[in-house]
């Protein structure tokens, strides 16, 4: 017998960043953050999870190359923590399959470039977890299993929805109240679009668990941004969104993206995701903002130096052409794609 899932899971872009831990096994973070989830018609992943008693161990595809299973800590935590929830469900229904017994095949296809930094370990993660609910038919709602996304890649609890989605930081030690909620749903705003510039698709230099690790431990500007601002900006983004309020929303995005990279800055040894081009494309959508007498741009930038543009449908058309016309096509050191991504849900 095989039993088998599928399921899609979208990625999603932080706009109040997530970064630092304070337990890096159950990936429980020191500050809330909040992302926008984009549509999967562009960036998604697809994943396959085949189930059966022949088997003779778990393992894993991606985009059709095989990884060892072993070697992930935070793959086997996430399998071991679904079959967990599997097993209580076994316990209720005596005539249930014992499908927490078996090993099982994974098999993960993005229908974008991985290596591109664009957010893949969130939207593999939600699936992942997405596929074994599916698979493993586990009775929890997608909160709750956001804490199981949690401990493949903490940014993965996010895509666990559509919409606009915080991760609530919770303070229990044992992670239960760290988990994603969705703050309003993809039809709530949906003139609202996202462009994504790739300045770079060569493999980030930090990895940001590594990164975030460092800035914990080693800048003095970090428990400040926790404690003093990111509260507040969390309180006035959700008012933002609430009231589709878009020149606050994108006030709230750059100065959370600049400080992020400022403390990555203050971190020792000092970690630059952002390069000569990252800053051009943020001086131009300052430029833009005071052009036209108003904030109708925002930029953001995770790990890396490849830029997400924030804008309303009515101003994407003037980005995009301002944008091409600024930065052509040029070798690696200016954005060579554009992916005009309409939000939406899964
Ligand atoms: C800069 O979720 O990749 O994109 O929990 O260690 O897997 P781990 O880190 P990850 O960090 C994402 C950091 C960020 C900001 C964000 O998405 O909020």
């Amino acid at each position: 017998a095989v039993f088998e899932a599928t399921v899609t899971a979208p990625v999603n872009i932080a706009v109040i960043k997530y970064w630092g831990k304070r337990d890096s096994t159950l990936i429980l973070p020191t500050n809330s953050s909040l992302s926008v989830t984009l549509s999967q018609d562009h960036l998604r992943t697809r994943t396959t999870i085949r189930a059966s008693p022949t088997f003779d161990r778990d393992r894993l595809w991606l985009n059709g190359a095989e990884e060892d299973v072993s070697a992930s800590k935070r793959l086997v935590n996430a399998i071991t923590t679904a079959r967990r929830l599997r097993a209580e469900v076994e316990k209720q229904q005596t005539d249930a399959v014992p499908l927490s017994q078996w090993p099982v095949h994974v098999s993960s296809e993005n229908n974008f470039p991985t290596a591109a930094g664009l957010a893949s370990s969130a939207s593999g993660y939600a699936a992942l977890v997405s596929a074994l609910a599916a698979l493993f038919e586990l009775p929890q709602s997608a909160s709750e299993l956001s804490r199981v996304a949690r401990v493949g890649s903490g940014s993965a609890c996010r895509s666990m929805f559509g919409g606009f989605v915080a991760w609530q930081a919770g303070v229990a030690a044992d992670g239960s109240d760290s988990l994603a909620v969705q703050v309003a749903d993809h039809t709530h705003w949906p003139e609202l679009q996202a462009l994504i510039l790739v300045v770079s698709d060569r493999k980030k230099t930090v990895s940001s668990t590594a990164g975030m690790q460092t800035t914990v431990e080693t800048s003095a500007l970090f428990p400040e941004r926790v404690r003093a601002v990111v509260p507040g900006r969390m309180e006035a983004m959700q008012k933002a969104i609430a009231e589709r309020d878009f020149a606050t929303f994108a006030a709230l995005t750059m100065q959370d993206s600049n400080q992020f990279h400022a403390v990555c800055l203050d971190t020792y040894p000092p970690i630059s995701y952002m390069n000569d081009t990252s800053r051009s494309i943020a001086a131009l959508v300052h430029a833009f903002n005071a052009a036209v007498g108003r904030t109708a741009a925002a930029y953001t930038y995770d790990a890396g130096p490849n830029a997400v543009i924030y804008a309303l449908e009515s101003d994407m058309r003037d980005l995009v052409e301002l944008f091409a016309y600024c930065f052509p096509r040029a070798e690696d050191t200016a954005p060579d794609a554009f992916y005009p991504n309409p939000l939406g849900l899964f």
